[in-house]
């Protein structure tokens, strides 16, 4: 059956924001955020301590996170932030960050062209980095790109996703998010690695997905992960998102049309569609393009 609620893990700040051309005023990212939490969403990825020079559309972690500081203190709304590696986590912990993500790939090509690494030699630097999260009692995310196919690899497969999964969640993470980087699965190949998982012994309540809408697949696939009682759905405001190191990554499964499906089924949100959708029409304005998302669209008759 299907889950009584489900936690949107909203990513529209970091994987919308991290693939603008232009870069965003930090004060209309720290308003866009403090918007999200208004419309009820709980759990809000921020930012990313990566690289400067490898995602300069994130290169104000900085000066962005401690404007999130009242949200963070209210204590109902978590703020995650990516960190690849110990310069990443030393700079998030400086800020007091929470809530930690490292983001592993399937494939060897994304993990060179993402990372710098090999897929172990990714790991490897992951293992310090969750090690201390944890000792320091943060939450720990581990992100799996690339799950279903590679654009330069093609079909990635499930035994090679399952591996990589397997050794984040042995660091020590205490969630997976299944990561269809460039949008290219399908509702059978969703059921088919979460049943690989599961065989492996990572249960379905630490699995969340992250699909991205390349073909118009993302709220299908979410729909048979939510029936295969997968219950955290990874979405992003206006349907904003991509990866800039992932040739044909287009945007992520858009958080109104997750919600009105949600609202459909009767699984509780607890966001507010029509703040919501009003945040991204707001934040259309500011990138100077409409909202790919059909609910935003429909709700805002653009
Ligand atoms: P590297 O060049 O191998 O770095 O990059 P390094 O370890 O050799 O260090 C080189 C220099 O960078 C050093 O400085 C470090 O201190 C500095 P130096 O000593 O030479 O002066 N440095 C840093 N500075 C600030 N913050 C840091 C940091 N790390 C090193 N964290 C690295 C390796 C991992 C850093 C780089 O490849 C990187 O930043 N990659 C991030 C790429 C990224 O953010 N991609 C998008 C997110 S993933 C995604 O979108 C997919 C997802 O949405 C799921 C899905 O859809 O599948 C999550
Ligand atoms: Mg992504």
């Amino acid at each position: 059956g299907l889950p009584a609620r489900v936690r949107i893990h909203e990513v529209g700040a970091r994987d919308g924001l991290q693939n603008e051309k232009a870069v965003v005023p930090t004060e209309v990212k720290a308003e866009f955020i403090h918007r999200l939490a208004v419309a009820g969403l709980t759990t809000i990825e921020a930012t990313s301590f990566v690289h400067p020079k490898w995602v300069p559309q994130l290169a104000d972690a900085e000066q962005l996170f401690p404007m999130l500081g009242d949200i963070a203190d209210d204590g109902d709304v978590a703020l995650p932030v990516l960190v690849p590696n110990e310069r990443g986590l030393d700079r998030a912990l400086a800020l007091g960050a929470r809530r930690i993500a490292v983001f592993g790939s399937a494939t060897e090509t994304f993990a060179a062209r993402n990372l710098n690494r090999t897929v172990d030699e990714s790991l490897a630097m992951f293992e310090p980095v969750v090690a201390r999260a944890k000792a320091g009692g943060a939450h720990v995310r581990g992100y799996l790109s690339m799950c279903f196919g590679d654009p330069w690899e093609g079909a990635v497969p499930v035994a090679q996703v399952v591996r990589v999964a397997k050794a984040l969640m042995d660091l020590g993470c205490d969630e997976l998010s299944l990561g269809d980087t460039i949008g290219v699965a399908t509702p059978g190949h969703v059921q088919a690695l979460l049943s690989a998982l599961n065989e492996e012994g990572i249960a379905t309540g630490t699995i969340g997905v992250h699909f991205h809408d390349t073909y118009g697949q993302a709220l299908s696939n979410t729909l048979a992960a939510l029936q295969h009682g997968v219950s955290t759905v990874d979405a992003s405001a206006g349907g904003l998102g991509g990866c800039p190191y992932a040739r044909s990554a287009t945007g992520n499964l858009a958080t109104e049309d997750l919600v009105w499906m949600l609202e459909g089924l009767g699984i509780h949100t607890g966001v507010d569609l029509a703040e919501l959708t009003a945040t991204s029409v707001w934040l259309a304005a500011q990138l100077g393009r409409p909202s790919p998302s059909r609910t935003v669209r429909a709700l805002s008759h653009e």
